[in-house]
């Protein structure tokens, strides 16, 4: 048993900030056979950073351990980092309706997608610029794949992932990208990068996030599951849940006989770029991440009053709080409110300034907007310069990289889709 000198300073840094919280969770099960990414025996967790923070021995049940991931034997994880998945992972089972066994089935391609906005989108220019390679009739010689995954019981439990590959080929393990899509939209709208992906001989995939695409019934779905956590507190609409179908996804991708387990990287825009790092924070199976125009900083927005743009993309739910709250108008404490019960640590514990340097060593491109209202950059100046000590430490600073295009706004850019294809093409190394 060792007190981790790096464990305590972190405490103290978050006792400076935030003083003392304690918070306990309830009951969660630990019956889960597919998550193996992190296997919890505590059933109830107290943070209390004014006392000393509990040492952990070195052959702790919280340190990741995975079957099959070349990968992960070369790296070395610190116990923060094992400290921080195993906290999360807690958070995440603790809405979960009831376990159910990770499950394939099949489904339908999608023809007419559901968009949660009007008018539908049809054209965007970064869509269609990933690099492409040039294979004669591509769309023949390209597999698709539709398919359900069961992460939990019920109807936001089934998991609608779309696949596409090349069909021949000679190599049996591929590496795969990851891309999530940006909220309203669906993994429909992706297909252009899919395909770019594919032609290159990554396996591409993606999936509806919740109350999305398949998981959607009509244009209100995931504002009006934004609301209801608001009110219920029983669910995590907002980044969270998604997370929890990307572990499971994950569980999945390692199974499988054409994946090369220690090569799956992860990319989303906006909405996608914030489950994208959550995704590559909560699981050490995702090997590369390029997060695009999604890390920001919540704690910093809320205490640097930045927090507008960011409301504003799913203002339904400020507005049922500020109404709950008996305010005139949406203020610092209503942004605070609303992510601590729909979100919960998402402006405190599990915040870039932590959940950022989780992922090193690993790969780690960031791609902003230098002017984006949602991801103000000055909030990025702290899981910055944590990030880059992280790395530092573990001797791979050339891992870790953020990119702000200058001139941008709140919007995914070809250059950016180009640097993440770079990136994936550097550290994943699809050989065809
Ligand atoms: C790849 O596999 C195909 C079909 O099995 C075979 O015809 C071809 O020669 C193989 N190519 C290489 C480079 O091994
Ligand atoms: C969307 O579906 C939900 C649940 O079925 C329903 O309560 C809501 O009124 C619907 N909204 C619209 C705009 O149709």
């Amino acid at each position: 048993m060792a007190e981790r000198k790096g464990s305590w300073l972190h405490a103290m840094i978050y006792f400076l900030i935030h003083g003392t919280i304690m918070v306990t969770l309830p009951h969660v099960p630990n019956t889960c056979t597919h998550v193996r990414a992190h296997a919890l025996s505590t059933a109830t967790v107290s943070y209390n950073f004014n006392s000393k923070p509990k040492s952990k021995s070195t052959n702790s049940p919280t340190t990741p351990r995975f079957v099959s991931s070349a990968a992960d034997s070369r790296m070395e994880y610190s116990d923060d980092d094992a400290n921080i998945r195993s906290e999360f992972l807690q958070l995440l089972r603790s809405r979960r309706t009831a376990e159910v066994p990770l499950s394939v089935e099949p489904a339908q391609p999608v023809r007419d997608p559901l968009y949660q906005e009007t008018p539908k989108p049809t054209f965007s220019e970064a869509m269609e610029s990933c690099p492409k390679k040039e294979i004669p009739n591509l769309m023949e010689r390209l597999q698709e794949e539709n398919f359900y995954l069961t992460t939990e019981a019920g109807e936001q439990g089934r998991l609608p992932v779309l696949l596409l590959k090349l069909k021949e080929n000679n190599q049996t393990r591929r590496p795969v990208v990851v891309f999530l899509h940006s909220t309203h939209k669906c993994k429909e709208w992706l297909r252009p990068l899919l395909e770019a992906y594919a032609s290159r001989d990554y396996i591409a995939v993606a999936i509806d996030s919740r109350y999305h695409g398949e998981r959607a019934r009509n244009l209100t779905t995931y504002r009006d599951a934004l609301v209801s956590s608001w009110k219920k507190g029983d669910t995590m609409p907002f980044i969270f849940d998604t997370v929890w179908d990307l572990i499971k996804l994950a569980d999945h991708l390692t199974q499988r006989e054409d994946v090369d387990p220690s090569r799956i990287g992860i990319t989303g825009e906006s909405l996608g770029g914030m489950h994208a790092w959550f995704g590559a924070a909560a699981d050490t199976r995702y090997s590369v991440a390029a997060p695009i125009i999604g890390v920001q900083g919540f704690r910093w927005a809320i205490e640097h009053d930045k927090w507008q743009a960011r409301v504003d993309s799913i203002k339904a739910v400020f507005e049922e709080a500020r109404i709950d709250l008996g305010k005139s108008a949406i203020d610092k404490e209503v942004v605070e409110k609303v992510w601590d019960r729909i979100a919960p640590g998402l402006a405190s514990r599990f915040d870039s300034p932590y959940t950022v340097p989780a992922i090193a060593p690993r790969p780690l491109l960031i791609l902003n907007g230098e002017q984006d209202p949602r991801c103000p950059l000055s909030g990025l100046e702290l899981p910055e310069s944590r990030a880059r000590k992280a790395y530092e430490k573990a001797s791979s600073i050339e891992n870790f990289k953020v990119v702000a295009q200058p001139g941008i706004g709140h919007q995914m850019t070809p250059l950016m889709v180009k640097q993440a294809s770079d990136w994936f093409d550097q550290h994943l190394a699809p050989s065809g």
